[in-house]
């Protein structure tokens, strides 16, 4: 560790280097200076931080990625028939269309998809996957759009035949927002459904808070890689002085709200630079890095109702640890 002069954080001024960083670089700097100090999720996902991911996802500690597959492989004649002929499926934060690769085997064994439009940040890695896709499902249109699908983005021209638009949000991603962004989001999405759309969305449930804990803060260390990683990436990106081994990954569970908590906590007392601005830390302060809300049986319901988004449907696996469900905008008919 450098030893700097200050005794307390040097505030991110509206003058450089805050302005002219990135956004990665802005979010950081004010997260670290407010209280509880806090580093987006989203940060996670750099290249790296997207391999711990996918081998997290298939962690004997994680249920949530086979649970949510095991429902598609055993309900998805159902979700075919929920989502009738001729939609267009658009889904969220697609990465390499893994899971929808059953969803839709289902849906193109029936040739009943208009068109499958995978929405992901990144654009290289977007392209690849639609190959793939086009080469796997013949005579499916396939529509990447590279953007941020939190912020507004126009959908492709559709093809002509398409009914209705079903947007696709598996894996609880949704987990990741506070209720008041999880709201926005649900407001957002029905907007892009359009009117007779529908949201298929993936939401993990509330559980015995062993599971929970052994899912977050894996045997094997690979959450605590995925958590300690977006010190790396700012070590990397931003200039960074962190000393990886001052830093200890901790999982806590909130009662009410139902959540696992991810943190990253201060080993000893020491300041940590990031793009010239030191911040100091005690010995057991932490970053909270990750907000991951699970739900009650009816709790997406209730959020997405506010949203003008009627349930249709849910599915669920024996246990109840996962479920998919069906949301219709408010003008969709029953079916
Ligand atoms: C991708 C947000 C669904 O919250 O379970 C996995 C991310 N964090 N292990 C989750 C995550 C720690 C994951 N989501």
């Amino acid at each position: 560790m450098p030893s700097l002069p200050e005794e307390t954080d040097t505030e991110p001024s509206a003058s450089a280097p805050a302005s002219t960083a990135s956004a990665f670089g802005r979010d950081v700097l004010a997260g670290l200076a407010r209280r509880p100090r806090r580093i987006p999720a989203k940060y996670f996902y750099d290249e790296r931080g997207s391999r711990l991911f996918d081998a997290i996802t298939r962690l004997d500690a994680y249920y949530p990625t086979r649970t949510e597959r095991q429902i598609l492989l055993d309900h998805g004649d159902e979700m075919v028939e929920a989502i009738g002929k001729n939609a267009a499926l658009v889904e969220y934060g697609s990465g390499s269309s893994e899971k929808t690769r059953i969803l839709l085997d289902a849906l193109h064994a029936r040739r009943t998809l208009a068109a499958y439009v995978p929405i992901d940040i990144s654009a290289a890695f977007l392209e690849q996957s639609a190959e793939a896709l086009r080469g796997a499902y013949p005579g499916l249109p396939v529509l990447p759009v590279a953007a941020d699908y939190t912020r507004a983005f126009d959908l492709p021209d559709l093809p002509a035949e398409t009914s209705r638009v079903v947007v696709f949000f598996p894996g609880s991603t949704i987990g990741n927002f506070t209720p008041d962004e999880a709201r926005g989001f649900l407001r957002h999405a029905a907007e892009v459904a359009g009117d007779d759309g529908a949201l298929l969305i993936g939401v993990d449930q509330w559980k015995d808070a062993a599971v929970l804990r052994r899912a977050y803060d894996d045997p094997e260390g690979v959450t605590a890689a995925f958590n300690l990683n977006v010190l790396r990436r700012i070590n990397r990106e931003l200039d960074g002085d962190a000393d990886l081994d001052a830093w200890a990954h901790e999982v806590r569970l909130g009662e009410r709200p139902h959540r696992v908590e991810m943190h990253l906590r201060s080993r000893e007392a020491q300041t940590l630079t990031v793009l010239g601005h030191a911040f100091r830390f005690e010995a057991g302060e932490t970053i909270h890095t990750e907000d991951s809300h699970k739900f009650g049986p009816d709790g997406l319901a209730a959020l997405a109702q506010e949203a003008g988004l009627v349930r249709r449907k849910r599915w669920t696996d024996p246990r109840g640890w996962f479920a998919v469900e069906l949301y219709e905008t408010r003008g969709g008919a029953p079916r």
